[in-house]
C-alpha cells in the first residue's frame, strides 16, 4: 500500500514537472511574445551591441522601445562625426536606446524624461555601461568614462586620448519652465517618438524653443492628423527639414533649427 502510494506520488511529481517544463517553453518562445512584452530587446548598430530592458506593465509607453528610436540609432551610427565628442541632450528618452547609442558613438549624453520614468532609464544605462562604470563612477555623474584606459568599454575605440564619453539621466518634464538644463548649450538635441499626447504639444514646443542647441534631430511616426498638426505648428518657429524617411517602418527624421 505504502509502496504504491509512493510510486503514484513520484509519477504525479514527474507529470507536474513535465507540464512546468512545457509551460516554460511557451513562456520563453520569443517569437510568441508581442514586442512590447519582451523583457529584453537586443540591438546591433554598427559595432555597438545594446540590450534594453523593457517594462510595459509598470512604465507603459516609457518602458518599451519604439521604432523611431531604432531608426534614430541607425542614423546616429551612419553619421558618427555628428556625435563624436559632442554634448547631446535627449528629450523623452523612455528606455534610453537612442541616447545610449549616441554615448557609444562618443558623445557626452544627458538622457531626460519625467521623474516617474527615470528608473527604467537608469537601469538601461547601467546595463549598457557596466563594464565601464565600476572604476569610473563619479559623485555628481552617473557615468563618466575615461576613454583610453578602459579595455572593453564600447566607445574607447572611437575617442581621442583626451576625450570623455559620458552618460547621465536627469528629470526634464516639458511642463517645467525652469530647469538647469536650459542654461547649457548643447551640440545636438535628439528626440524619438515624443509626439503622441496632444495636450503636451504646447509644452514640448516651448521646451524645444527654450533649449539652446546647434542641431536638433526629431524622429517620429506621424500616426494621426494631430501629429501632422504638430509639425505644421512647429514650422511657425523652426526651420524643419526632412533628412530621412524610413518607408518600411514609416519613420521620419527631421532636423529642426531655430
Ligand atoms: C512613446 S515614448 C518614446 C520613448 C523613446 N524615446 C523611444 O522612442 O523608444 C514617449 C516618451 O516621452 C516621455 N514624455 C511624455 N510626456 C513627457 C513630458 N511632459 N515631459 C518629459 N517627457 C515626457 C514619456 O515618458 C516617454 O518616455
Amino acid at each position: 500500500m505504502t509502496v504504491s502510494l509512493l510510486i503514484a506520488t513520484v509519477l504525479f511529481a514527474m507529470q507536474d514537472s513535465v507540464l512546468q517544463a512545457e509551460s516554460s517553453l511557451v513562456l520563453y518562445d520569443e517569437s510568441a511574445i508581442p514586442p512590447h512584452y519582451k523583457p529584453f530587446k537586443h540591438f546591433t548598430f554598427g559595432n555597438h551591441s545594446v540590450t534594453i530592458k523593457q517594462n510595459w506593465a509598470e512604465q507603459g509607453v516609457a518602458g518599451v522601445v519604439w521604432d523611431a528610436a531604432v531608426v534614430l540609432c541607425e542614423y546616429i551610427v551612419a553619421n558618427p562625426t555628428l556625435f563624436l565628442n559632442k554634448k547631446v541632450l535627449e528629450l523623452g528618452s523612455g528606455t534610453g536606446l537612442s541616447g545610449i547609442c549616441a554615448y557609444m558613438e562618443g558623445s557626452r549624453v544627458t538622457l531626460t524624461d519625467r521623474p516617474d520614468s527615470l528608473d527604467v532609464l537608469k537601469e538601461n544605462v547601467e546595463l549598457n555601461t557596466k563594464q565601464c562604470s565600476n572604476k569610473h563612477i563619479e559623485k555628481d555623474a552617473l557615468y563618466k568614462v575615461a576613454s583610453t584606459n578602459v579595455p572593453g568599454c564600447t566607445p574607447s575605440n572611437k575617442l581621442s586620448s583626451d576625450s570623455l564619453s559620458y552618460i547621465d539621466c536627469k528629470v526634464l518634464d516639458w511642463a517645467q519652465r525652469d530647469n538647469p538644463l536650459f542654461d547649457i548649450t548643447w551640440d545636438v538635441v535628439i528626440a524619438a517618438d515624443v509626439i503622441y499626447i496632444e495636450s503636451s504639444f504646447e509644452h514640448l514646443l516651448q521646451t524645444m524653443r527654450t533649449l539652446k542647441y546647434s542641431k536638433m534631430l526629431f524622429s517620429c511616426r506621424l500616426r494621426y492628423a494631430k501629429d501632422h498638426k504638430f509639425i505644421r505648428k512647429a514650422r511657425e518657429c523652426f526651420t524643419i527639414n526632412l533628412i530621412l524617411y524610413d518607408k518600411s517602418r514609416d519613420i521620419h527624421i527631421y532636423s529642426f533649427s531655430k
